[in-house]
Order: C-alpha cells, then structure tokens, then sequence
C-alpha cells in the first residue's frame, strides 16, 4: 500500500525520511509529480525505473534545493549561473558535466558523463529536499508510456502499491514538465520545451538550438526522453481537429465545434498558460471518460506554437505518434 502525506511539516519530514532509507516517494512540484528516490543510491534509482516499468535507463534529473547544492556536483558555467540566476528556483531542467566526486549513482544519468539538474519552485519540494539532504532523482510519477500526473490521485491511479508514499500538495500550477536545456557543449541546445519558455531563454543566452521530435537522431540520442510515441492515452489522439465526430471525445481549446462524446475544455479564452496547467488532467480524464462511453479516439483542437503552446504541442504529437512500445515518459 502506498501512504498519502499531508505536505505539512510532519508529512514533509515523513517523506524526507523515507527518501534517506531508500524508499520511493512522490511529491509534487511547479510542474507535474515527480516519483522521488534517492539519487546517490543506485538501488533507490533502479527501484524508480522498476516502478515505472521503465523499459530502458533513460535519464532522470535530479533535483536539489538550491543553484549552489546544485553547482556543487555539476561543473556550472558562466551561461548556466546566468540562467540559474534567472529561472531557478522554477522549471528548468540544465544538462552539464558531472564534477569528477559527484556522489550522484551512475544510473540516475543513464552512464551519461553528464547530469540533469534542476531546482524547483514549489515550497513543498523545496522543503522535502532541504530535508532529505541530498540530491532526488525523479521522473515523472506516472507508469512509462502514461501521461504525467498532476495530481496526488493521478500517482495513485498509476503507482499506487508500486511506491511507498505520496506527499499530497495539491494541483500542479504548470501543468507540463520542465524546458530541458543542454549547456554541455558549445552550443546551448532546447532538449525539450516546457515550463519556461524557448523565448525567454534565448532574451537571457542568446540563440539557443532547437533539439526536439524532429531534431537530427545526434540529438534524439543526447535526450533519450525525446522519442516520439510517449505520453500515450490509451485511446488514439487526432491533432488539429476543425470538427468532433459523433464518436469522438474532445479535447477543446477556446470556443468548441458542435457534437462529440464528451469534451475537456483546455481553456476558453485561449490562454496556453491556463491550458497547459490542465493539460495531462484534460487527457486522462478524456481517455477513461471516452473508454467509459466507447469513444473510437481523442478529437485535438489545435493550439497555438507559440508560449507554452510549444511544450504543448510537443506533448500532444507524443500522444498522437504511432505506438512503438519502447517508448518511455
Ligand atoms: O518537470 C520535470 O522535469 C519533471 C519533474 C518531476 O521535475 N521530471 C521529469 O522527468 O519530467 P523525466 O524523467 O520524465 O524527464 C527527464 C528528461 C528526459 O527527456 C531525459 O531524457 C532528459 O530529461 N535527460 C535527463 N538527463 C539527461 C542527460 N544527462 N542528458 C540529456 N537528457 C537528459
Ligand atoms: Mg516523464
């Protein structure tokens, strides 16, 4: 059985003891949950990949308090200072080197010589991780292949008896991941768009390289994450849809064509910030509520590319892309 925590202070130092055991806790950040384990203890780290049924070691981040707990086990550089001066705490994920004593287990990067860190903006994390010490790798708390949980229900809906505690602090205010920027080269290169925004990094480095789904295999191989088919619904998702067949379910973004199974309004005024927030709740809510009414698929509206509507696009082609099995979220 998995516990539920209240985020007050006894349930924070709760779960903050139970990561320093070795156990598996969720907690919620800015963006979505995270399934926490301890990043400096291999068996912790493989014991998030076996929960998730991860099919392969795909790299987690880790997370950490503070830019300087951070830099104190990834080699930071002027450019990554600067950006860590200005979304830190938030959700930015920075990939750099290792620090050659880096007490963070080989796993948690997948072998990589390099690591993904990131300080997160909720209060709750933050308090976990002050607690806990020490650095907490963590992926999104779903099961591989679903859709990130933002919510402490949703990590039970797919954890629950796989994991030992849920801290519970409400709805993520984001709503998609972090932005995964790699600072390891020459070149910075957007890994994976989310929570801040390709524009925003760029008014404070300078032209940044747009890696992503269609970014040459180099960089589908730098971000293993980056493969296509992730975040599934189990029902089939169409993307840019003018109009809802009768035996379709909706997924709408501002004002909604006529007809439908049932719809999940992202946001009426068109706003990608609200939208993204309800994003992931939106899906799942849709897969079971169309299962349940025998919906034949997932009818996308089409939603700008333009703030975070960039992250959101980049999720609903991952929901929509041919299943390959091997995929991971
Ligand atoms: O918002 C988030 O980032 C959430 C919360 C819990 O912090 N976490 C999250 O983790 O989304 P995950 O494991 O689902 O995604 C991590 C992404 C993957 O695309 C992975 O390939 C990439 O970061 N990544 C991790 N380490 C990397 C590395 N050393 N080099 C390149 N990409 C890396
Ligand atoms: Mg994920």
């Amino acid at each position: 059985m998995t516990q539920i925590l209240r985020a007050d202070k006894a349930g924070v130092t709760r779960a903050a003891a139970l990561l320093r055991g070795g156990a598996l806790v969720g907690f919620g950040t800015e963006t979505v949950y995270g399934l926490g384990g301890d990043a400096t203890n291999a068996d912790a780290v493989a014991a998030i990949f076996h929960a998730k049924g991860r099919p392969r070691f795909n790299p987690l981040i880790c997370h950490y308090p503070s830019a300087e707990s951070a830099f104190r086990q990834v080699v930071a550089d002027e450019r990554a200072r600067r950006v860590a001066a200005a979304f830190w705490p938030g959700p930015l994920t920075l990939v750099l080197p290792r620090q050659s004593d880096c007490p963070v287990a080989l796993l948690t990067g997948a072998g990589l010589d390099t690591l993904a860190v990131r300080v997160p903006r909720h209060p709750v994390a933050m308090a976990l991780l002050r607690e806990a010490r020490r650095p907490i790798a963590a992926p999104s708390a779903n099961r591989s292949g679903q859709v990130s949980p933002t919510s402490a229900q949703h990590v039970m809906d797919g954890l629950n008896g796989r994991i030992d505690a849920v801290l519970d602090s409400g709805r993520c205010a984001v709503g998609v991941e972090s932005t995964v920027l790699d600072l390891s080269g020459p070149v910075p290169v957007l890994l994976r768009p989310g929570g801040v925004i390709a524009e925003a990094l760029e008014a404070c480095l300078g032209p940044i390289r747009r890696g992503g789904p269609s970014a040459p295999d180099d960089e589908a191989l730098r971000s293993p994450g980056m493969m296509l088919s992730h975040y599934a619904p189990d029902l089939p998702v169409r993307l840019d849809a003018a109009a809802v067949a009768s035996d379709e379910a909706l997924l709408a973004f501002g004002p909604k064509p006529a007809g439908g199974l049932c719809s999940f309004q992202l946001s009426l005024s068109g706003d990608t910030v609200e939208a993204a927030a309800r994003l992931f709740e939106g899906l799942r809510w849709l897969d079971a509520e169309g299962r349940r009414r025998g919906a034949r698929g997932i009818a996308v509206m089409r939603i700008p590319a333009t703030g975070l509507g960039l992250a959101i696009n980049d999720r609903l082609r991952r929901a929509a892309a041919p299943r390959d099995g091997g995929a991971d979220a």
